[in-house]
């Protein structure tokens, strides 16, 4: 008997004898997971989570390690538990050894620093037997009169910890003021801090960010928690829908998973996470509501429609953050269901809005946006590529980490590869995917119909499960061949088949054709490791000259960095929401057709 063991969020999978423990089955899915203690069960390294099937009972061991709550949270040692059924199990990033590639930077426009917060420095009278007001009636005195601002409110929060700042920093302090709000109050020689957050369906990045001089102090990522509850929106959406106490956890366990890297950042900058007054978070439509724990039933049902639209200010400890307590969490607006504040911060930071000409953007990721400005117009939509890039439903799929192939090349006699952090390979990752399909069409392995081509002496098997051997069984990490099957090419057709409709629906839509295109910005990490040559091959691109692209990193996360600095890049963010256009591509009356020819590939001599 055999059991499949399905390892997430790196979608590898691998079938294993009963009673194989977890620690053997990632080894031989080629997935290195951290054992200092070489399986006795004592080191606590090889945590993992059990989402679904049978394994055997805990250990004594597991029970010291982990406790019994987080036992019965489904939190085993890899190392101590053993397979009993086909079983699915969460890989934290801490437990495994090279971690997965993570884009956090982006090409950042330089813009000036113009605070969302006033810093008032106040010399506050200190009370006296003569002079008993309380003590935040002449702090806010104080600022009124320095500050020239009046109707003046304070936090709760605020009300708890100033009169104790005052007295310690001889009652001379800075007070942070926020439009009419007076949300924190410092010593004057502290400086504060901002954190901007790509709250991705799959990754998160952080950056902790001086609000003074709008320098990045660290940065950050780590794996979305909650794929650890679907992989994609739709079930998450449909998990969360189940219960009330659902869409609250999978609201905790991102704010957790900010906590912990707020910590991160801040001890690599040795700051206190009390120091960060304000907070900037972008996310797809569906990542905004769930964070919010906002409903999301009709997010997962047509007309596809946010419970909210525009940019909003929320109390950050409202929701759990354990920063400054009177600080805000400022969410960028969503344009539509599936075009959201992520998309906002990608046009604001890659400066899409400002472009001369015909410019498009797009992010491509389980769903891809797509913005086009036609001379100041801008239209966006939103294509479901799904996971194929991410790894997830190609046979020897994996994400972006080491062992994974990230370059195919046909080098006109053999199909040469490339994998992450040169190590053994053991599985293929987006950019290789993509690069595997136009090597086997330039190698004349398939036609423009993407189907195998009979007699090709590369090709493997007998239909319908025929395939092509990548790296032999003797040259990988798992000690099995990695191969691209007839069915990942057709998965890989399907994701650029949808975004490729986006793209011509959007020059459609204003009248043009792809080679008046001046300019095509692809943002977010798997534009930062596509090889656009390979993306024009299998026809995900239209084939323009290569100075037209431009890989410009994760501009979501710049934006929202952006957004964090500057009261005018935060404004101009806001009017974004308003202006930019949603085309709903389903609406389109020819769609399936042009679907269909979009899931061909191009003649090789127009490429
Ligand atoms: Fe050390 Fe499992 S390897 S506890």
């Amino acid at each position: 008997m055999i059991y499949e063991v399905d390892f997430e969020p790196i979608g590898r999978r691998v079938a294993v004898k009963p009673g194989t423990d977890l620690v053997e089955a990632a080894r031989q899915a080629g997935v290195a997971l951290s054992s200092d203690c070489g399986g006795r069960g004592t080191c606590g390294r090889c945590r993992v989570r059990l989402m679904a099937g049978n394994v055997s009972a805990p250990t004594k061991n597991e029970l010291r390690k982990l406790g019994e709550r987080s036992l019965r949270e489904g939190w085993r040692l890899a190392c101590q538990t053993q397979v009993e059924s086909d079983v699915k199990v969460h890989l934290p990033l801490e437990s495994m050894r090279g971690a997965q590639r993570l884009q956090l930077g982006g090409i950042e426009p330089q813009v000036p620093v113009e605070p969302i917060h006033q810093a008032v420095v106040v010399h506050v009278k200190p009370p006296d037997l003569f002079d008993a007001r309380s003590d935040m009636t002449r702090l806010l005195h104080a600022v009124q009169e320095e500050a020239g601002v009046d109707h003046l409110g304070f936090d709760l929060a605020l009300g708890r910890c100033a009169a104790e700042t005052m007295r310690q920093d001889d009652w001379r302090v800075v007070a942070w003021l926020r439009d009419h709000e007076v949300t924190a109050v410092t010593p004057v020689d502290v400086v504060p801090l901002g954190v901007a957050v790509d709250l991705g369906t799959t990754k998160i990045a952080m950056y902790l960010v001086n609000l003074i001089s709008g320098e990045t102090l660290a940065s950050g990522g780590a794996m979305n928690p909650q794929i650890s509850y679907g992989e994609d929106l739709m079930s998450r959406i449909a998990y969360s829908m189940e219960d009330p106490a659902r869409a609250a956890e999978l609201s905790l366990v991102v704010v957790q998973a900010f906590n912990r890297l707020i910590a991160e950042l801040c001890a690599k900058a040795k700051r206190s996470p009390r120091d960060i007054i304000e907070m900037v978070v972008v996310g797809n439509t569906a990542m905004h509501h769930l964070f919010l724990n906002l409903p999301v039933e009709q997010l997962g049902r047509a007309p596809y429609v946010a419970v909210v639209g525009e940019s909003w200010d929320v109390k950050a400890r409202e929701l759990g953050l354990g920063i400054a307590p009177g600080a805000y969490v400022h969410l960028l607006p969503n344009i539509a269901g599936f075009v959201g504040a992520d998309h906002v911060a990608m046009i604001l930071g890659a400066e899409i809005h400002k472009a001369k000409g015909n410019v498009m953007g797009l992010d491509i990721g389980t769903n891809t946006e797509i913005v086009f400005n036609h001379n100041g117009q801008m239209t966006s939509c939103s294509c479901a590529s799904g996971p194929a890039f991410e790894g997830a439903h190609i046979r020897d799929g994996m994400r972006a980490t080491t062992g994974a192939i990230e370059r195919v090349i046909w080098t006109g006699s053999e199909l040469a590869i490339t994998t992450i952090d040169d190590a053994p390979p053991v599985g293929i990752c987006g950019s290789g995917i993509l690069d595997a399909v136009a090597a086997l069409y330039r190698a004349g392995v398939i036609n423009q119909a993407g189907r195998f081509q009979a007699g090709h002496p590369l090709i493997r098997g007998e239909r319908p499960n025929q395939y092509v051997v990548l790296a032999p069984a003797e040259r990988t990490g798992h000690g099995r061949d990695v191969v691209i099957t007839q069915r990942d090419v057709g998965e890989i057709q399907l994701a650029k088949g949808a975004i490729r409709t986006g793209i011509e629906f959007l020059l459609r839509h204003a009248g043009l054709t792809y080679h008046d295109l001046d300019q095509v910005i692809i943002a977010g990490a798997f534009g930062t490791f596509v090889d656009v040559e390979s993306a024009i091959t299998i026809g995900l691109l239209p084939s323009l000259p290569p100075e037209r692209y431009v890989q410009v990193g994760n501009a979501a996360g710049v934006g929202a960095k952006l957004a964090l600095i500057s009261r005018r890049q935060r404004a101009i963010a806001a009017d974004l929401g308003h202006q930019v256009g949603y085309l709903e591509l389903m609406a389109q009356p020819d769609f399936t057709t042009v679907f269909a020819e979009a899931m061909l590939l191009p003649e090789l001599e127009q490429v």
